[in-house]
């Protein structure tokens, strides 16, 4: 069982939407799908409202996810670990105990290589407009990265 934890600031906008997308195309029998926040502002919340709705407009269900904090357990818990941007990138590394630790670390949107902007813009304050955008950006990612996957795991 592969193991991959998606991590942003709050964990109830973009990393709930990542999580959901990204297990909606992988078997679940072979691969653990997870997400955190790296503050714990929304600890036992619900994600945000606007994610939950532009995920059902696209046939994912999130809304039984739950806010998390982001643990220094989660680098021995998991094999991979994306963050949405570079100051996610800083506060998960800052908490690294070791070069292995680092090593699963990588921004979500360098999975696609030829994808020129590489962080996922946090849509909180936006509308859902902003959302729709995160959601198409996340999509196109998880589509890249479910394959990639797949083949390691094969
Ligand atoms: P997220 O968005 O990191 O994509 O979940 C945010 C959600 C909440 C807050 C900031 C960003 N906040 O400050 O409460």
């Amino acid at each position: 069982m592969k193991s991959i934890l998606m991590v942003c600031l709050g964990n109830i906008c973009r990393s709930p939407l990542a999580h959901g997308i990204l297990e909606s195309k992988l078997p679940e029998s072979e691969f653990y799908v997870d997400s955190a926040g790296t503050a714990n502002y929304h600890v036992g919340d619900l994600p945000d409202h606007r994610s939950i709705a532009v995920a059902k407009s696209h046939g994912i269900d999130i809304s039984h996810q739950s806010g998390r904090q982001f643990l220094v357990s989660d680098f021995d818990a998991f094999d991979h670990i994306f963050v949405m941007d570079h100051s996610n990138f800083t506060n998960v590394i800052n908490l690294a105990r070791s070069n292995e630790d680092i090593a699963k670390v990588k921004l979500m949107l360098e999975v696609n290589a030829n994808n020129k902007q590489q962080h996922v813009p946090d849509p909180y304050y936006g509308d859902m407009s902003d959302f729709e955008h995160v959601f198409k950006l996340l999509d196109k990612a998880c589509a890249k990265l479910s394959k990639t996957l797949i083949n390691e795991s094969a």
